[in-house]
């Protein structure tokens, strides 16, 4: 929508605003604002970071997965979080973003990536929590992101959505397996949930009272709720699913709220939310150092690819 204000700043300005309140897609080709362009780096590179990083929880556990077939999945789902890093560098690129430096930043530190994967993975039952609730909060998180205003992100979005999906099911069927097994089974579950609950409702982000960033990236577009409301969507998703599957939540403010048509619940531990931001949680010094040894140890492939790709050129 073209105002004083806009019109000072130029046509291309107004042309970019007019995209976004028609609802169309800014493409990489397209003038944007600086501060437009950034935000989406930050939030598409820390959304690369978490699925790069994200591969190690469930990876801790591929080499005692309890058969072939457990194994066989696992393996499929940890390669598939690989392959949405890829393609979200590939995105970032597209803004003018170099995939090097972008996980330079990841492993000076400078870069975050979601607090979630620094927690520990105790027990086999994380690995069905984790894809219940983790990419459950995920899913939440990203299906609004398929209509971003930015079209490599959007497009994005869509297939990785596809997969996570996919990883939920598989998660709350190894859950549903282990409920229908022994006692010990089904507490090792319950006590995988307690652990992981609270940390799922921290990856939507801090109370929307203190989440800085959010109004200007609504108004561009490039976030489509808030994190609250996202979170409060979450929960009212997984209390029918938790009661399908025979487990509780840890919190004892849960529940239905007839006048909202709502779940109520508790709030998360936000100290606790910060420290692990902050770099002080269980993993957080683990998760970097087997990034960064993995990016060193793949130096020479990097270098090798280099080489042979120069040679390939020069050969035509
Ligand atoms: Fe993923
Ligand atoms: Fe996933």
């Amino acid at each position: 929508m073209p105002t004083a204000h806009t019109s000072e700043m130029g046509p291309l300005q107004t042309l970019f605003d007019e995209t976004i309140a028609n609802e169309q897609r800014i493409e990489p080709r397209d003038w944007m604002p600086d501060g437009y362009r950034r935000s989406l780096i930050r939030q598409i590179a820390q959304h690369a970071h978490s699925e790069i990083i994200g591969m190690q929880p469930e990876g801790n556990w591929l080499t005692r997965a309890p058969s072939l077939r457990r194994k066989a999945i696992l393996m499929a789902k940890v390669q598939d979080e690989a392959g949405h890093g890829l393609y979200l560098y590939s995105a970032a690129e597209t803004l003018g973003a170099d995939r090097g430096d972008l996980t330079v930043q990841l492993i000076e530190g400078k870069q975050k990536y979601s607090s979630i994967f620094n927690y520990p993975t105790l027990t086999y039952a994380d690995v069905g929590t984790i894809g219940w609730l983790v990419d459950g909060a995920a899913i939440c998180n990203q299906v609004p992101l398929c209509r971003s205003s930015f079209g490599p992100y959007a497009r994005a979005m869509i297939r990785v959505c596809k997969e996570e999906s996919f990883h939920q099911r598989q998660g709350y069927e190894l859950l549903m397996t282990m409920m229908r097994g022994t006692d010990e089974q089904r507490a090792m579950v319950q006590e995988s949930v307690n652990r992981w609950w609270w940390p799922a409702l921290m990856m939507f982000g801090p109370p929307d009272d203190e989440s800085p960033n959010t109004e200007q990236s609504m108004k561009w577009g490039i976030k489509r709720h808030t994190n609250d409301e996202l979170r409060q969507r979450f929960v009212d998703m997984s209390v029918p699913q938790a009661e399908a599957l025979g487990v509780t939540f840890p919190d004892p403010e849960l529940k239905w709220c007839p006048r909202r048509e709502a779940h109520d619940f508790g709030e998360p531990d936000w100290a606790e939310f910060m420290a692990v931001l902050k770099g002080n949680g269980a993993c957080n010094v683990e998760r970097i150092a087997n990034r960064r040894a993995a990016h060193e140890d793949g130096a020479w492939v990097r270098e090798a690819a280099t080489a042979f790709a120069a040679r390939e050129k020069a050969a035509s």
